[in-house]
């Protein structure tokens, strides 16, 4: 068995994430972390609120909150809609944690050591009437490569690249609009990503396992050539800038790093405090010369995310010269989009991840933003589809199978599993192909396929339901009762059989399943597991209540209008 290391990217803290945030990074994780624990692996599942910076000053702001309180609140906030979408954590973290202030000083003294950090004095845009220097968000105007007319300071979200304020064509500042700046000297660390650039290149190289989306990614930033990198930034809330003994910088009092110079680290630190809560060591997750070389480490992560884990966060790492554990597999998403545009906060378009729970239970939404979400390319969310879907997967194909079956046995054998008979001609074909259709959902799952796994569950749902019409124990009860047993059997073999393969995505439902036939074991099913005959016999099932209930075009109606749907297109 192996030992499996996963993070998800962690989610800002500026208020509770959409939907899409959740289909692109932290829901994947999960069911990949949800898979490789039910067939036995030793997994580490880590998350944490990314804490610092422009996002959480803004935010803090903009809710007139102290930025300390408000980081409070809403960790604890998002640590709930986490437990209530059952994401399986094993640790959630923040970023603004003791342990990663720590680390990411002993990284910035690392690389200092190594010749590999600057001091240089900067030129950056001062606003007058703020009284502040603006960094990063705090700073909006066009993008110079794409036009885009509201780049951020420190990313372009319409082409991705990554800026400096000072990029900007027509910058002004985000906290008052005003235009009346000026460019003033400050002094800032610079991290020498130029000299790591062949390290970096190399280590790319040597990652066999990268999908194309990630690696193709990281190849554009470093075929553009990579640049030195201000990692420090004049703001108040972050980790503060010490000098290479830990005492105060001369020159940089009151500077902290950039926040994606230690939101990264904070994957590190987090399993810091999960060990610490739990008495375990974090090094033989961690470091290479401690245990780490046979883990293997999976990053799961939205597009926008990956140049700075395939360069920028590498660059820490490599360039510490620490034995340190690197991303083995990297997972990227593309854009999950509400209808033909993007989800927005600031235009109350779409459905963020606590009010989704107000309409539906978690696997409702699991299902579609994994059978259907934006893996190979940016996907569209619509009520339409979400309602098509969760009626004909959930309610049709799955969820009638179980009760159909179970309130049968119930009905005509006692509420049991039948004994008596043997298999047939018919039941052996299923048994092959479960066995294909099994190792297909395995094969795609193993390679993160989301969506082709989930049509690989679904499809052995769907052979479930093909069974019974050719068994049909409803008619076969009349004049041939054994063999009605047998098709009765079968059938509750593959309710247990259904809920295992649905576990990883949706493990409630799956255990609600699994209970209706008295089935408490959940991993994941072999091909070559006796799958027919694995309930004891005589072994007493009931139907649940209700598994998955249709959606009805009245709520269809109702959400659109409350969160908007089609008429939002234009
Ligand atoms: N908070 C960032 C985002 O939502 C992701 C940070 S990932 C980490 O885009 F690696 F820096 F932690
Ligand atoms: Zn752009």
């Amino acid at each position: 068995m192996a030992r499996i290391l996963i993070t998800s990217a962690l989610p800002y803290i500026n208020g509770i994430k959409h939907l899409g945030n959740l289909a692109g990074s932290m829901l994947p994780a999960d069911v990949w972390a949800r898979f490789k624990r039910a067939q036995g692996h030793e997994v580490l599942y880590i998350c944490a609120t990314d804490e610092h910076g422009t996002p959480a000053e803004l935010a803090a702001a903009a809710a007139g909150q102290d930025v300390r309180t408000y980081c409070d609140e809403q960790h604890q906030i998002q640590k709930a809609a986490g437990e209530a979408f059952d994401l399986s954590y094993d640790w959630f973290g923040r970023s603004s944690s003791a342990a990663n202030q720590r680390l990411t000083q002993h990284f910035a003294a690392a690389l200092e050591a190594n010749g590999l950090i600057e001091e240089r004095v900067d030129r950056m845009i001062y606003s007058i009437d703020d009284a502040r220097f603006l960094p990063d968000r705090y700073v909006e105007g066009i993008c110079p490569h794409c036009a885009y007319p509201s780049a951020r300071g420190d990313q372009c979200d319409n082409c991705g690249r990554l800026l400096d304020p000072t990029d900007l064509i027509a910058p002004y500042s985000a906290v008052s609009g005003s235009r009346n700046l000026e460019v003033r000297d400050t002094r800032h660390l610079y991290l020498l990503q130029t000299k790591l650039a062949d390290r970096i290149r190399d280590w790319i190289d040597s990652r066999i396992d990268w999908q194309t989306l990630a690696r193709s990614i990281a190849l554009k930033h470093l075929d553009e050539g990579l640049i030195d990198r201000g990692i420090t930034r004049d703001l108040k809330w972050g980790v503060p800038v010490v000098g290479p003994d830990g005492g105060p910088r001369p020159g940089m009092e009151g500077k902290v790093f950039y926040v994606w110079f230690d939101a990264p680290i904070e994957y590190i630190a987090a399993t810091e405090e999960w060990a610490e809560a739990n008495g375990l060591s974090w090094r033989d997750w961690w470091r290479t010369d401690e245990g780490a070389e046979d883990v293997r480490y999976v990053q799961f992560m939205g597009k926008d995310n990956v140049a700075f884990h395939t360069v920028s966060f590498p660059a820490t790492i490599l360039g510490s010269g620490e034995p340190w554990k690197t991303v083995d597999t990297l997972k990227a998403f593309n854009w999950l989009n509400w209808y033909g545009g993007k989800f927005s906060t600031s235009q109350k378009r779409g459905v963020f991840m606590d009010q989704a729970l107000e309409l539906l239970p978690a696997d409702y939404w699991r299902w579609r933003l994994t059978a259907y979400g934006p893996e190979h390319a940016d996907s569209a969310f619509t009520w339409e589809d979400f309602q098509a879907s969760t009626n004909k997967d959930l309610a049709d194909v799955l969820g009638n199978f179980v009760n159909r079956i179970v309130k049968f046995t119930e009905s005509r054998f006692d509420g049991v599993v039948p004994d008596g008979g043997e298999p047939g001609l018919v039941e052996a074909q299923l048994e092959t192909d479960l066995a294909a259709g099994i190792a297909e959902a395995t094969a795609q799952l193993e390679a993160m396929e989301f969506r082709k796994a989930a049509q690989a569950i679904r499809a052995v749902w769907v052979l479930g339901n093909e069974y019974l019409q050719v068994a049909a124990p409803w008619t076969a009860f009349k004049t041939d009762p054994v063999r009605a047993a047998v098709g009765v059997r079968t059938g509750l073999n593959l309710v247990a059989l259904f809920a295992r393969l649905a576990a990883p995505i949706m493990p409630s439902s799956a255990a609600k399943i699994a209970a209706t036939v008295g089935e408490t074991d959940l991993s994941w099913p072999l091909a070559s597991d006796d799958l027919l005959d694995r309930l004891p016999r005589g072994q007493a099932v009931a139907a649940a209540e209700v598994l998955f209930r249709k959606i009805e075009d009245a709520q269809v109606a109702e959400w659109a209008e409350r969160f908007g749907g089609r008429e939002a297109e234009v």
